[in-house]
């Protein structure tokens, strides 16, 4: 069975509005719900999978001490962050916090995590964040403070945005924080949480970073990261094409399930006759970390994301966002 996702917010039946009162944060969670954190926990927190995980984030993971087979408290997370970047978590009964309602809590330095859990049948892919991705992909790095001022950097400038500007700066969160790949050691690392805590997204994209060494698209022993340029930018008429098609099927709620998933862009390559070898052999395609590439694909709500942008480092991510987000939230 597979569930559509388009964009659209779930209807919880909560209308988005029903939360917790600060004082009603902690929840007893069953024995099965710890177990389902247990097993995605030890699934993903193996050496081979995690060693692709950018050094910040296993920085971050010392610093917030999960247990593998339990639940983390609210309590436990916000002594294990906000000492390190004063940015505190709250618990949401809502299932898919709409993008205005998170960035007025961004505002606050409050990261929201959901109750939601997902379900046994669900443990390799979600498209749906649950509160699992949201401790173990994203909280590790709100630890650190190079996140956090990522982090800082969206809401001021999303709360002066125009509509039109809202869905660019939702993109840039998307295909940075969630869904983001740094250059470290001359290797492409994950850094985005919503790849770090699935594990089909997980592996998939793994397979493809060694897929570009056997494929010869990259060499590793040259600077991986003009590399990457050079193939975009040469294939950029392509990447266009692959993008408008990508665009179509989003459209029509086809890029959402576990089942077709990444077999989606293979028929969409097939039906654009571009020939998967080289840079478009794989499910993904790496693309340079860029606002104007950025803004032309569209934020593909917990679907599997036929292309990730790599950043050359956290210091030049710093610098794409400012130049997009510094000039908004400026603004009288
Ligand atoms: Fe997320």
């Amino acid at each position: 069975m597979s569930t559509t996702y388009t964009g659209e917010i779930i209807d919880d039946g909560k209308g988005g509005k029903a939360e917790y009162s600060s004082t009603d944060q902690e929840i007893v969670f069953t024995d099965e719900q710890h177990g389902i954190w247990a097993s995605l926990y030890s699934g993903i927190q193996q050496p081979h999978l995690t060693e692709h995980i950018c050094r910040e984030w296993h920085r971050g993971m010392n610093r917030l001490k999960l247990a593998p087979t339990l639940i983390p408290t609210i309590k436990h997370l916000n002594e294990h962050i906000s000492p390190h970047t004063g940015w505190r978590v709250e618990r949401t009964v809502v299932r898919y916090t709409k993008a205005d309602d998170w960035y007025r809590k961004f505002a606050e330095r409050v990261f929201l995590v959901t109750d939601y859990l997902r379900t046994p049948e669900q443990m390799s892919f979600t498209p749906e964040p649950d509160m699992f991705h949201d401790i173990f992909g994203h909280l590790p790095f709100l630890t650190m403070d190079f996140y956090a001022k990522i982090e800082d950097k969206f809401a001021p400038a999303y709360l002066k945005a125009t509509q039109e500007e809202r869905e660019v700066i939702k993109r840039l969160a998307w295909y940075s924080t969630e869904f983001g790949i740094v250059v470290e050691d001359n290797r492409p690392r994950i850094f985005g949480a919503g790849i770090i805590s699935g594990r089909a997204e997980l592996t998939n994209t793994i397979m493809e970073f060694y897929r570009l060494d056997r494929d010869d698209v990259l060499d590793y022993r040259l600077d991986i990261y003009p590399q990457i340029c050079e193939h975009f930018y040469k294939n950029e008429k392509d990447v266009d094409r692959v993008i408008d098609g990508i665009n179509r099927l989003h459209a029509k709620g086809e890029m959402s399930s576990a089942e077709s998933g990444w077999n989606v862009v293979k028929k969409l390559y097939d039906e654009l006759g571009i020939a998967r070898k080289g840079y478009f052999g794989g499910e993904v395609l790496l693309a340079p970390f860029t606002v104007e590439a950025i803004a032309k694909i569209p934020k593909t709500v917990y679907a599997f994301n036929p292309v990730f942008f790599v950043f050359e480092s956290f210091q030049s991510l710093n610098e794409v966002l400012d130049s997009y987000l510094a000039p908004i939230a400026a603004r009288e």
